[in-house]
């Protein structure tokens, strides 16, 4: 197990070009088993969530080859429909295979996902809208059985704009027999990707990145070379560092389209921000305001998967902030953590209150997960003194080369193996 040494209150220099977006190549993973034809994914980030989809992938059939940062997916001799419990729970995202595999073969069986310990994480949504395409759905032992003679068109409305259930019905819908019209769907940008994606294999959908998306199923799917849409929970990580830590950096990669809610509420805190095509310049004097308030919310509402990493920016800055999470209901395990670095923080449910302190002090932290651990290192960057941040194994879920590109940027960080 590795942990980061961090001498903190450095301030950030320079420029850092994004790494392909976690949450699209995922669920291009799973569509690449909806080809016998080769599938060429390029700029794949070298991250364990990756790694362990290889793996599911690998364990129904297919070839999975890493070359030159591009991963080659050829899953002609894919046979198998089941995916095994020790690979479902470590990645909440093979819960796309079922959409996948149905329409490949007409059955899946999985255990119950798993996935980053942030909440409830149901997937009644995802099986729901399976059911309107017509597949049966038993549940037993913690494994989900699916099954279907032919998916069939229809048309399926979302109580909830859910990113894996948006996905999993494009999936399944695709090579469905007629029309699928999917309402209430997430407009996140990955979403558009893997719209693209599809189409680039011959797929007919369109609409994704609005609420309405529709499918009109095709017989079959070529093979594909394709670059992911790039991250931009990665480069908002960079942003709201630099935003800390004082500086100024360049994040290339990402359109301010993309991360615009986190830009505006930057620019609240202080930060003079411009930005042009796929490049956003920050910079900061690292004495900032409070964000009065910050909400959770779907596209193009603020991420949740940068809300812990705003809260820390919060905690140094002047005043105070209320964060309220509407997604995740125990997305603030982090928060303990914080306080050791003399945070001050109220958790009540769904809503935590920062008080703004000016300066956190080092401390040995350990992280709890991706998103919370990301907020662990800001903290450690910003805070006066060295700090150690332990468990590692949740940042390299989503987060390659973490260390070395903050290093880039001017930051006294390392990597040791404990
Ligand atoms: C995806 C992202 C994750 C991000 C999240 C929200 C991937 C691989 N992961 O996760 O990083 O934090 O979107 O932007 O892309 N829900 C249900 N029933 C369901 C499905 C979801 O109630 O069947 C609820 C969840 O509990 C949660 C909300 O819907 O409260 C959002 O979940 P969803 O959009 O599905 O997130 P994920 O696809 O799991």
């Amino acid at each position: 197990m590795d942990k980061y040494i961090i001498d903190g209150g450095r301030r950030l220099h320079g420029s850092v070009r994004a790494q392909s977006a976690k949450n699209s190549v995922l669920p291009l993973f799973a569509a690449s088993v909806l080809t016998e034809k080769q599938v060429r994914i390029c700029e794949t980030p070298p991250i364990t969530d990756v790694f362990c989809m290889a793996q599911i992938l690998r364990e129904l059939g297919a070839d999975v080859s890493f070359e030159n940062g591009s991963v080659l997916i050829d899953s002609s001799d894919a046979h198998s429909h089941i995916i095994s419990s020790a690979l479902t729970r470590e990645l909440r995202s093979s819960v796309f295979m079922l959409g996948s595999l149905l329409s490949r073969f007409g059955r899946a069986v999985i255990a119950y996902p798993g996935g980053c310990d942030i909440g409830l994480r149901p997937i009644d949504l995802h099986l729901n809208a399976l059911k309107r395409l017509g597949v049966r759905i038993s549940e037993r032992e913690g494994y989900i059985y699916c099954e279907c003679e032919k998916l069939k068109g229809a048309e399926i409305v979302l109580d909830f704009p859910s990113v894996g259930a948006t996905e999993n019905i494009m999936l399944a819908g695709v090579k469905a027999e007629g029309r699928t019209v999917l309402q209430g769907a997430a407009k996140e940008p990955e979403i558009v990707d893997l719209q693209n994606f599809l189409n680039g294999m011959g797929a007919s959908i369109r609409g994704a990145g609005t609420d309405e998306i529709e499918i009109e199923g095709v017989p079959r799917l070529n093979g594909i070379e394709y670059t992911p849409v790039k991250d931009r929970i990665e480069a908002g990580t960079f942003l709201i560092a630099c935003a800390l830590c004082g500086g100024e950096v360049e994040v290339e990669g990402v359109t301010a389209e993309n991360l615009g809610m986190l830009l505006h509420k930057l620019r609240e805190n202080g930060c003079k921000i411009h930005t042009k095509n796929d490049k956003i310049y920050l910079s900061s004097t690292g004495r900032l305001k409070c964000n009065r308030r910050i909400e959770t919310m779907p596209f193009p509402g603020f991420p949740t998967d940068l809300q812990a990493q705003i809260t820390a920016l919060n905690t140094v800055s002047e005043g105070g902030a209320l964060i309220v999470e509407n997604l995740f209901e125990t997305r603030f395990k982090y928060v303990p953590e914080l306080r050791r670095m003399g945070a001050d923080i109220e958790v009540r449910g769904r809503n935590a209150f920062v008080r703004g302190v000016g300066s956190l002090h080092g401390a040995t932290v350990t992280c709890g997960d991706l998103r919370g651990g990301a907020a662990l290192v800001l903290a450690a960057l910003r805070a006066e003194g060295v700090s150690e941040v332990l468990d590692l194994s949740h940042i390299d879920r989503g987060y390659s080369d973490l260390e070395g590109k903050l290093r880039a940027l001017g930051a006294e960080i390392k990597r040791v193996r404990i």
